[in-house]
């Protein structure tokens, strides 16, 4: 369970979230829309704890992450969380197996090779587990950035546009992905332009305008 409590963000003077109270709960699919600007991955990265709220805050459980110690917020985030982010934040220089690997080893989890090569076929990019992240176009990095965030099977996977860079086809292949882990009974949040998220079954549709959420009931 996620309680945010009047989150407000402000870079400067700009008010970019505003007083944003919202519950998610465990297994809830959480759907983001909302025009270019509205505070979309500003919301994603501060319940991620990768960066701070201004005032309010973040609770897991009872855990506020948003007075967590750095430190301590790394290490809740590696075990808990899986983040896809916009831009895919992935490392050029090192190859495709290399980027996914990290994760694994900070976790410290029981994770096999065989393991991470049904990831890569999933997203179909195994052919591409020893070429370098720099070689590979938006989409295939895309891919790389989906595996990476779901490598350790985390419980919360939160994901900035997932979709944003990919034809129909592998479009489709993400969100049943998606839908896979939802029936397992992962928690999920997407902040996205694509519609087809919103119809997916049982999925929580929340618009942000100017930093401020309003759900679709
Ligand atoms: N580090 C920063 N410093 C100053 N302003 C910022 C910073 N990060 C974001 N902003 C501002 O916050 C506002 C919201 O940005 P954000 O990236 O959260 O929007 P978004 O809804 O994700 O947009 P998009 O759909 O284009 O991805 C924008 O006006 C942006 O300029
Ligand atoms: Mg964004």
């Amino acid at each position: 369970m996620i309680e945010i409590r009047h989150l407000t963000k402000i870079y400067d003077d700009k008010i970019v979230l505003q007083n944003i109270n919202l519950d998610i709960n465990n297994g809830d699919f959480v759907v983001i829309m909302g025009p270019s600007g509205s505070g979309k991955s500003t919301f994603l990265s501060i319940i991620s704890g990768l960066s701070r709220p201004t005032e309010g805050s973040v609770c897991y459980d009872d855990i506020n992450i948003s007075k967590l110690p750095e430190s301590d917020v790394g290490k809740f985030r590696n075990s808990k969380i899986g983040f896809v982010f916009q831009k895919f934040n992935l490392m050029e220089n090192l190859t495709v197996y290399e980027n996914i690997l990290p994760p694994v080893i900070i976790a410290e989890k029981k994770i096999t090779k065989k393991d991470i090569f049904e990831l890569l076929k999933r997203f179909e990019i195994d052919n591409l587990s020893d070429v370098k992240v720099k070689r590979l176009s938006g989409g295939e990095q895309q891919r790389v950035a989906l595996a990476r965030a779901l490598v350790n099977d985390p419980e919360l996977l939160i994901a900035d546009e997932p979709t944003a860079n990919l034809d129909y086809r592998l479009k489709n292949e993400v969100i049943d992905t998606f839908k896979k882990i939802h029936y397992q009974g992962k928690t999920i949040i997407v902040a996205t332009h694509d519609r087809v998220f919103t119809e997916i079954e049982g999925a929580r549709i929340i618009n942000m305008i100017n930093g401020k959420i309003a759900e679709m009931v």
